[in-house]
């Protein structure tokens, strides 16, 4: 039987107070791939880009670097947060950070031009969350707005944090989105985990309609 609370807020908790930023699964010093994405992009300093399930990742870190100023980390944990903002030390105050679901949350509308998920999206198992999470993006991404959303690939391992995930080619997190999104990129790569397990994850860019 599943526990009470699999995928919740408490599950997020627990893993983040009991581990360090570099001792979970899906830690890289740097996310590179997604990095690439987001200067291909070619926004304006100032643009609003969201990490969704940012957790204690360094992408605010390398983007804070890359001079972006208007930068929002959003995850279910607030001890995820507390790490990053920690490692952040006074940085921190120039990010806003906020503490919810993504499938639940409400966020501004037409406020963001670029919308990051890493290894979120895959946990939704369940249809009608992954259509709140989709009607999410449409409703808080600026028209032609960018997404980029990677989740494990079909070989991919099933479980992800101890819980099942869907895994994906980079169609079908697109058809996911649904053909108004226009689909600029994908890309595969093959992440080794802190402890040496490889891990292949897909990532699909595209666009809102503008
Ligand atoms: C596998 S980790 C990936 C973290 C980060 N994106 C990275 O690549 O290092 C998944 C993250 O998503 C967060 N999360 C899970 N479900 C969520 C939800 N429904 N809404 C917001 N955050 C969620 C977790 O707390 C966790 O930080």
């Amino acid at each position: 039987m599943a526990e009470p609370d699999a995928g919740g807020q408490e599950h997020w908790e627990s893993i983040y107070r009991r581990k360090a930023t570099d001792e979970v699964s899906w830690y890289r010093p740097h996310l590179e791939r997604s990095l690439h994405f987001i200067t291909q992009a070619k926004l304006a300093p100032d643009a609003a880009i969201i990490d969704v399930g940012g957790g204690a990742a360094t992408l605010v870190d390398d983007l804070l670097d890359r001079g972006y100023t208007n930068l929002t980390v959003l995850d279910l944990s607030s001890a995820a947060i507390a790490q990053a903002r920690e490692r952040l030390g006074t940085r921190a105050a120039g990010v806003r950070w906020l503490v919810g679901d993504v499938t639940t949350i409400e966020l501004p509308e037409h406020h963001y031009d670029f919308w990051h998920d890493r290894a979120v999206f895959h946990f939704l198992r369940d249809e009608e969350a992954r259509r709140r999470y989709i009607a999410a993006v449409r409703h808080t991404l600026k028209p032609g707005g960018h997404v980029v959303v990677a989740t494990f690939g079909p070989e991919g391992p099933e479980k992800c944090s101890g819980l099942d995930v869907m895994r994906y080619t980079a169609e079908g997190i697109h058809d996911e989105f649904g053909e108004r999104f226009r689909r600029i990129g994908d890309a595969s790569e093959t992440h080794v985990t802190p402890w040496g397990s490889e891990q292949e994850f897909v990532y699909c860019y595209c666009r809102m309609p503008g």
